[in-house]
């Protein structure tokens, strides 16, 4: 107890409250617990296609200027300029969408200030308004998606950021772009709205938001390469926003925030079409059998648009998480009686629903 008395006396007052982000146990302490040699990871939502063989040479010849430092971001931000049709001012890149989250936060919110944010949400937007000492401001999704009525109800004279996952996590569900639009459009001018876009690709691209769009509101839209693109372990994402906003983001950014494999690797994959279909493919044919298979089985789930699925069991998903883990299947629980499982690759699911059959 004194030690820790003495450790909060050292510490941010704002970094008390955090439960540090937990991507799970160790894979390798979870191999040597049940003697595993294999684990079927199905709690990160990662690509089960891998990476992007162009990515991987690109990276490979990458390699031998890694004693410099990363100072040419200039081929990656053009073309995402070309991407999304917009000037490469308009981007600022990051180690992966998380970092992009942080520089948002870091730039934008000040400790009396309120972050509007659904419940359940991708954890790390709970964790950046608690670090910045603002009040984040918790909104129950309605029906598994966000309750953007509700949200704008929210919204008051302290509210300086609004973090949206479209498609979202846990959930998977997915606000169509002229929803979107028009609950941005009557949002006022000191209003900061992300709409955190990881797994956009997954859904229906020509519905995502339009950054080119004028509104009173400063909107950032976020991406990353960490899933369609199959690079999570690169950590690479970009913002994209008006180019005043992308000016003060980029006094907070870290410099040399990102590497220069992850800028080679990036580059390619976005040239890397078969590998994108292939992605695509694999989830779109995993969705479909994880869906009869859930059905066969009479499980509870919410039609995703990402590669994940949100499973209610209505019963103790701990309990379910933990018996799966110790056949080295393992699954994100949320919630008591939730939880969020990736669609893997086919030997994966059947692995899945083995599992699931003889667990309950
Ligand atoms: C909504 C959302 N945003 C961002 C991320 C993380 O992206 P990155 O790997 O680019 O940091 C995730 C990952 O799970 C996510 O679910």
């Amino acid at each position: 107890v004194e030690e820790f008395c003495a450790q909060a006396r050292l510490a941010n007052p704002s970094i008390l409250e955090v439960r540090p982000y937990s991507p799970g146990k160790p894979l390798s302490a979870i191999r040597q617990e049940f003697g595993l040699e294999e684990i079927i990871q199905l709690s990160c939502n990662e690509n089960a296609a891998g990476p992007s063989p162009l990515a991987m040479k690109a990276m490979d010849a990458a390699l031998r200027d890694v004693h410099r430092y990363p100072d040419d971001e200039a081929p990656l931000k053009a073309a995402l300029a070309l991407k999304h049709g917009m000037p490469s001012d308009n981007f600022v890149l990051g180690h992966g969408a998380t970092d992009i989250l942080e520089i948002i936060v870091r730039t934008f919110v000040c400790p009396d200030d309120e972050i509007v944010v659904a419940q359940p949400a991708f954890p790390w937007f709970h964790i950046l308004g608690q670090l910045s000492g603002a009040r984040n401001v918790m909104v129950p999704l309605r029906e598994h998606r966000h309750d953007l009525e509700a949200m704008a109800k929210r919204c008051g004279e302290k509210t300086k950021l609004i973090l949206i996952a479209n498609p979202n996590n846990p959930t998977g569900t997915f606000l169509p772009r002229a929803e979107v639009e028009a609950f941005v459009r009557a949002l006022p001018s000191h209003v900061v709205v992300v709409l955190d876009e990881a797994y956009i690709e997954y859904a229906s691209p020509h519905q995502a938001f339009d950054p080119k769009i004028e509104t009173q509101a400063s909107v950032i839209v976020v991406r990353t390469f960490s899933k369609m693109s199959g690079l999570a372990g690169l950590r690479i994402g970009y913002g994209i926003t008006q180019r005043k906003v992308i000016d003060l983001m980029e006094k907070a950014r870290q410099p040399f925030n990102t590497t220069a494999i992850a800028h080679a690797a990036a580059l390619a994959s976005l040239q890397d079409h078969d590998h994108i279909e292939k992605s695509r493919r694999l989830v779109a044919d995993g969705k479909a059998f994880l869906y009869r298979e859930f059905d066969r089985l009479g499980l509870d789930y919410v039609n995703t648009e990402a590669n994940f699925i949100f499973v209610d069991f209505h019963r103790d998903a701990m309990a379910i998480f933990d018996s799966l883990m110790q056949r080295g299947i393992l699954i994100r629980p949320v919630m008591e009686s939730c939880a969020r499982i990736t669609i893997g690759s086919e030997p994966q699911n059947a692995a899945l629903i083995r599992g699931l059959e003889s667990v309950l």
